[in-house]
């Protein structure tokens, strides 16, 4: 029996990802371990989005190889893998710099992991292969019978052909494609028939879905979300990540009257200056941004919002700085992902002449601040509601039990097990930093005829 341990960075589409190779691997006879020390093989499945991101995976790499060493020192021969988009943008430097490395693998071609894991030496495969990967690769059933997940990712879209002039995606994943409609459906309908209740569709650009529908014509997000809904299991349906320049009618729509749609959106808009986001080849102004936050809110009121931002992007003034602060005033955020400018080799900012770091840590700190009170408002702002929340996961108390908000937030309250997977009334009592607390409506389970029929 092998044993094989994955290390996730980055982004949900890596945590995807992940669970996919470890699908693969068990069908190649490799078990789950949540020890690399254990472990015949150590994956790391790694991001390249920031300098940080690559460089821990360096530093995991070099307590890696002491392990191996110590490891063939007992007679075990420890295989230590490279995947994800380290792997795709930095492969064969990883090679060069790293001898403990076995196997390098980029994210378009995990369904050859089974070949690479067979070949003698060292193995690297770092090429755009013209299959799709996903039809290579054994049905997701597999990791459900490790745990039984109510919440799960689905990837839709991958790949991004927008080259904004910061980021690394288009070189590590590639050109943008979206997978069939029925290949998603079918994926979907596995696993809410094994317990899943709740899917966040996953893309680099996933409002840029334009896959082949169930009919034979070319589908958008808003009608892939309208097929989905159609699945009874299934509760409840999130996104991301968006961008301004892909919001469409069928979206707004889908936003509008599916229930199962939750109102929480991720748009990122990266800066509030019209000339910062030209430099970044966003295509879009402030105002186009604004527009489509005002359409949106007017057709899902409670539609709570959330955005990427970059401060510290080469040239951005005093005045830029000034005008992102002035859109977040303006649209008010419920929660946020921010990041201090960081130049990726190969990218055309790169180039550009950079900001002091103490500068950009300086506009980092003062946007953190505003975008802290407004999450702190909006959280704030939910004591005393009735909300609906899906419980996936037991509480840190005996007893308890641990969902989301339709807004994200992890909440948790005392509630019987049954209620795993169900979608409850709570009352949100307390507001804590990283969770809120409340108390059930009612204290029974629905019956599990009436839950599974999402009556
Ligand atoms: N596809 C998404 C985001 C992908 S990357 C989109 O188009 O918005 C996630 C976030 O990382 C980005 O939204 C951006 O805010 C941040 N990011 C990307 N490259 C970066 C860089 N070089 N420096 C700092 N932050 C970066
Ligand atoms: Fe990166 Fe821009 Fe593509 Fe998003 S849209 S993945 S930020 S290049
Ligand atoms: Fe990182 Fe690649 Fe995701 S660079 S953010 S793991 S797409």
């Amino acid at each position: 029996m092998k044993r094989v341990f994955i290390k996730t960075y980055g982004c949900q589409m890596n945590v995807y990802d992940s669970s996919r190779m470890m699908d693969i691997l068990n069908a190649e006879g490799y078990t789950e371990t949540d020890a690399p020390e254990k472990a015949d093989l150590v994956l790391l499945n790694t991001c390249h989005i920031r300098e940080k991101a690559s460089e821990k995976m360096y530093s995991d790499i070099g307590r890696l190889d002491v392990m191996k060493k110590e490891r063939a020192a007992e007679g075990v021969d420890v295989k230590i893998g490279v995947a994800g988009c380290v792997a795709q943008a930095e492969g064969k430097e990883i090679l060069r710099r790293a001898s403990a490395v076995d196997l390098v693998v980029g994210p378009q071609s995990y369904h050859r992991l089974p070949h690479l894991l067979r070949q003698k030496g060292r193995a690297i495969e770092t090429e755009f292969p013209l299959e799709d990967k996903f039809d290579q690769m054994p049905a997701v059933t597999q990791r459900i019978g490790l745990t039984k997940p109510v919440t799960s990712f689905l990837t839709v879209q991958e790949g991004c052909d927008k080259f904004c002039t910061f980021c690394v995606v288009p070189y590590t994943r590639g050109a943008e494609f979206s997978r069939p409609a029925a290949k998603i459906i079918d994926e979907a309908k596995l696993l809410a028939d094994k317990g899943v209740r709740e899917f966040t569709l996953l893309g680099q650009n996933v409002n840029a879905y334009h896959g082949i529908g169930t009919d034979g014509t070319e589908w958008n997000l808003g009608r892939l979300l309208f097929a989905l809904a159609e699945i009874p299991q299934i509760k409840r349906l999130r996104y991301m990540t968006s961008h301004p320049r892909d919001m469409h009618e069928d979206l707004y729509t889908a936003h509008r009257d599916l229930p199962q749609v939750m109102p929480y959106l991720n748009l990122p808009v990266q800066s509030g200056s019209d000339k910062i986001l030209k430099a970044m080849n966003r295509q879009h102004t402030a105002a186009d941004y604004l527009k489509i936050i005002e359409r949106l809110k007017n057709d899902c009121p409670d539609l709570a919002l959330s955005s990427d931002f970059i401060v510290g992007f080469p040239s951005e003034t005093d005045d830029d700085f000034r005008d992102t602060l002035q859109l977040v005033e303006t649209v008010g955020y419920a929660s946020s992902f921010t990041f201090s400018y960081s130049p990726r080799p190969g990218t055309p900012a790169a180039s550009m002449e950079q900001l002091p770091e103490n500068l950009k840590m300086e506009r980092l700190h003062a946007l953190q601040a505003l975008l802290m009170k407004q999450q702190t408002a909006f959280k704030e702002s939910l004591r005393g509601k009735t909300l609906d929340v899906l419980f996936e996961k037991t509480g840190r108390f005996e007893g308890q039990l641990g969902g989301r908000t339709p807004y994200l937030q992890p909440i948790h309250a005392d509630a019987p097990a049954e209620m795993m997977g169900q979608v409850v009334q709570v009352i949100v009592t307390d507001v804590g930093t990283n969770s809120l607390s409340g108390t059930l409506v009612s204290k029974q389970p629905q019956p599990a005829a009436l839950a599974e029929a999402n009556i």
